[in-house]
Parts: C-alpha cells; sequence; structure tokens
C-alpha cells in the first residue's frame, strides 16, 4: 500500500489538522515529517478543540499510530508536556506516540538564539513563532545537532549537551551580545526528560517501511504550508524545512516510490502569519472581516494572522512543486456573507503580467494581484453535509478554484468540527502498488 501525503498549499494553517483528522479513520499510521512546534493544528470534535504542536493529527483515534519523523525538530519537554495534556484529556497515548530515533532536539540555547537573531534583523525580521526551529535546523546542517537516539545513553548526552550548550551560549553573548542559558538546569530537566521518552524512541524508517509492506495505510502529516518552504516558499520569509510534499520522504525515511496520492490543503481565501510577501493581502475592513469571521488568529502565537483573497497564482504554483492530486478547499462557510468573493489568476509586476511566482525575492514585494470577481451565495453552509447541497454559486466558486488551479477539489469543509466536511472524490485515497 502506498503512502498517502497531506500538505499546506498556502502559507500554513490552511486546516491541515481538520481535515487529516477526518482522514485519519481511513488510515492505520500518521507521520508528521518537519517542522516542530511552530505548528499549531487544531482538531475540533463534536465541540471538544484540541491544537497539537508535535503530536500528529491523528492521534484522537484509539487505536492509531502517530509517528513523529526524522525530519522533525523536537523540544523533548514540550513533546512530554503535550502528551502529559492530550491524557488529561482522556486519550491514550501509551505506545502509540512514537519518536524517530533521529529526530533533532531543540534546546532552550536554540530559543533563545530564534529571538536574538530576530532582533538583530530588526524590520527584516521573520516574526518566527520563536521556537527555536532555525537554529535548530541549522545545528543539525552544520552536524552538531542531537539526535533523539542519543537520549538512550544519558550519560553521553550529558556530554553533548553541554557542547552543544555551551557552542550556543558563546554565540548568544559574543555575537548577540545577550545572555547565554544556565547550563546545569538544562542538565538535568533534559536527563529527565530522556529518561520518560525512552520508550517511545524508534526507527520509525523501519517501522513504516514494515507497516506498509503488511497493507496498512500510513498518512504523511505536513506543518506550515508551501509557501512557507525554504526552497520554494517566498525566502528568506519561510520557515527552515521543506513542508511540500517531497519533504515527506526526506522527514520520515521511505523513498519516493513508496507514495502515492499527494492532497493539498488550501483555505477558500489566504492567510499569512509573520512577515513577509502576500500579494492578495486586504489590509482595510475586508481583511478585518475575514480575519473576524474566519477566527484567523495563530494557534501557537495567537498572533492575528493577516487575510486576503485565495491566491490562484500560488496554489498553480504550490500544484506543480508538490505535484498535487487532489484539493481540499477549507473554510468555505466563512464566505457565506461576503457580496462578491474575489481570486486572483495573475500578478502584474512593473506592468508585465506573469501567471506564475517572480524569479526574483524582491519581485513579490511589488506584486499587484489581477483579480477576478465571482458573486457570493449569500447563504449559510455550515450545516451542509453533500456537495449537492451547496449553493450552486458556492459549487461554481469551487470549480473556478478547480479548473485555475488545475488540481480537482476533492474535499470540501464547512467548519471546524469533524463532521463539517464533505468529501467529494469517490477515489480512494490510499493507493495499491
Ligand atoms: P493547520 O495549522 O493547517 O492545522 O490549521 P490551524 O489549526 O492553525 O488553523 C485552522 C483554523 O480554522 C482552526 O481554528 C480550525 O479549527 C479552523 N477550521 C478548520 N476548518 C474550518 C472550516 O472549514 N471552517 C471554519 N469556520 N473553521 C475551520
Ligand atoms: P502550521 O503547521 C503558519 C511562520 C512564522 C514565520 C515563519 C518562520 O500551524 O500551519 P519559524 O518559527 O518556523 O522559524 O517561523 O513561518 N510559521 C507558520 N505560519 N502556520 C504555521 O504552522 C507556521 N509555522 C511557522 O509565522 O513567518
Ligand atoms: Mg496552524
Amino acid at each position: 500500500m502506498k503512502a498517502a501525503v497531506v500538505v499546506g498549499a498556502q502559507w500554513g494553517d490552511e486546516g491541515k489538522a481538520k481535515v487529516i483528522d477526518y482522514l485519519t479513520e481511513r488510515a492505520d499510521i500518521i507521520a508528521r515529517f518537519q517542522g516542530g512546534a511552530n505548528a499549531g493544528h487544531t482538531v475540533v470534535v463534536e465541540g471538544r478543540k484540541f491544537v497539537f504542536h508535535l503530536v500528529p493529527s491523528g492521534v484522537l483515534y484509539p487505536d492509531k499510530i502517530c509517528v513523529i519523523g526524522n525530519g522533525v525538530v523536537v523540544d523533548p519537554l514540550a513533546l512530554l508536556d503535550e502528551i502529559e495534556q492530550i491524557r488529561q484529556r482522556g486519550i491514550e497515548t501509551e505506545g502509540r506516540v512514537l519518536l524517530s530515533s533521529k529526530a533533532h532536539l531543540i534546546l532552550p540555547v536554540h530559543k533563545a538564539l530564534d529571538g536574538a537573531m530576530e532582533r538583530s534583523k530588526g524590520e527584516r525580521s521573520i516574526g518566527t513563532t520563536g521556537r527555536g526551529i532555525g537554529p535548530a535546523y541549522s545545528e543539525k546542517a552544520q552536524r552538531g545537532g542531537i539526535q533523539a537516539a542519543e537520549l538512550l545513553d544519558v550519560g553521553r548526552l550529558r556530554e553533548r549537551l553541554v557542547a552543544v550548550l555551551e557552542r550556543g551560549n558563546r554565540l548568544l553573548e559574543r555575537v548577540f551580545g545577550e545572555e547565554g542559558v544556565e547550563i546545569d538546569e538544562v542538565l538535568e530537566r533534559y536527563s529527565d526528560a530522556a529518561g520518560r521518552l525512552a520508550s517511545s524512541i524508534r526507527d520509525t524508517s523501519r517501522l513504516l517501511d514494515e507497516a506498509m509492506r503488511a497493507g496498512h495505510r500510513v498518512l504523511l502529516e505536513g506543518a506550515q504550508g508551501t509557501m512557507l518552504d525554504i526552497d520554494h516558499g517566498t525566502y528568506p520569509f519561510v520557515t527552515s524545512s521543506n513542508p511540500t510534499a517531497g519533504g515527506a520522504c526526506l522527514g520520515t525515511g521511505i523513498g519516493p516510490s513508496r507514495v502515492g496520492r499527494v492532497v493539498g490543503i488550501a483555505k477558500a481565501y489566504a492567510t499569512r502569519v509573520g512577515h513577509g510577501p502576500f500579494p492578495t493581502e486586504l489590509e482595510g475592513e475586508m481583511g478585518e472581516r475575514l480575519r473576524d469571521w474566519g477566527g484567523e488568529y495563530g494557534a501557537t502565537t495567537g498572533r492575528p494572522r493577516r487575510c486576503g483573497w485565495f491566491d490562484a497564482v500560488a496554489l498553480r504554483y504550490a500544484a506543480r512543486v508538490n505535484g498535487l492530486d487532489e484539493l481540499a478547499v477549507t473554510k468555505l462557510d466563512v464566505l457565506d456573507r461576503v457580496d462578491e468573493i474575489a481570486v486572483c489568476t495573475g500578478y502584474r509586476i512593473d506592468g508585465r503580467e506573469l501567471d506564475d511566482v517572480p524569479l526574483r525575492s524582491d519581485e513579490w514585494e511589488g506584486i499587484e494581484p489581477i483579480y477576478e470577481w465571482l458573486p457570493g451565495w449569500k447563504s449559510e453552509t455550515s450545516g451542509l453535509r453533500k456537495l449537492e447541497e451547496l449553493p450552486g454559486r458556492a459549487r461554481a466558486y469551487l470549480e473556478r478554484i478547480g479548473a485555475l488551479t488545475g488540481v480537482p477539489v476533492g474535499l470540501v469543509s464547512v467548519g471546524p468540527d469533524r463532521a463539517q466536511t464533505l468529501r467529494t472524490a469517490d477515489h480512494e485515497l490510499f493507493i495499491t502498488g
């Protein structure tokens, strides 16, 4: 059985977790492949709201295995806290939330460096989530990082921690003129965490391989979104990992031939949190309405999200770099009250028209979106459960999105709850091969 990949097709917060939770019913294993606790993944089931940061969004089904892949950067303390919170809400996690032995650790020094680097950038700061993501991936790329497997030997771990913390502290103090982190306290807390996480550390690449060979269905969960990808996003205003579909293989240790369908999640409009280009951003009253109706505040940091119209140019690009087979369109209900809805079909830069993203990163700043206007449906969709029940104009909007992006819409979400989901595709998500 081939794995299916779910990725964010915009700037993150597309409603990935909601869709993953919904699709998990048909899966056996859900594996996160990149990012860290910068992610805020919201799932609502019968009015109960959960926000996950590191734990895969399939965890609410008691019989499913949740894997945190090698591509994820993990603060062991944050992971233990999150698992504890989930347990306290009556969800058993024992033996089914597993951590790759190759996942790299985030330490307090990485968080401190994240803040220090942001402050030093001043006006050109990225607006990171402050979770230490950039410095932890830098540490990994520099070949100084600590992998989860090293938690299994506490004696050696302490030496490794001291080396990484001392180096980080030197950077903090000498380059950024800031205070270093307290080393002894970190050693105590991380040695303790090591003992508590030890039983969940596995060779998860092997586990996934064996599961797929046995016919089990694996769902690979992306965090962030395509336009935040370090290679394919709006660099340098990006995160430090690959949220695009290729990252799913690298971040879990399975080969590309083992992946089948790729599903892209997109809101019926667009949002971005943090700094950087956002061509369809609405700064006036309409932007505020979308924020208000969509509850657009960050699930991790609580920051207000910037809101704008659906950007079909960025989506077409996402379709290409991810190889999307199918789109899931979320938050359609947020547009229920809008009279006329705009969709960006092209970019104008210095009088030139583009049907693709610009080549140079500085060109993003001067983009004027070219809009096509569609009539709103002006009726409530949140109670609807079948595609045929959607108002004609809502269906026309979805069809237009499908046509402009070249990707069929296979799922529509009309509210945060698991039940408020319309699966419109008649094919299977998991294919054999
Ligand atoms: P993720 O990071 O992609 O998983 O998305 P977030 O959880 O950060 O943000 C999505 C927000 O929209 C959450 O508050 C969800 O509960 C909510 N949401 C998801 N789908 C829908 C939908 O179809 N309609 C509405 N109104 N809210 C939704
Ligand atoms: P989910 O998985 C939206 C943004 C930050 C910042 C940039 C870099 O919930 O969709 P980082 O802390 O990663 O170094 O920040 O990326 N960002 C997200 N935006 N959703 C997310 O995750 C994000 N994770 C990071 O706001 O602009
Ligand atoms: Mg989110």
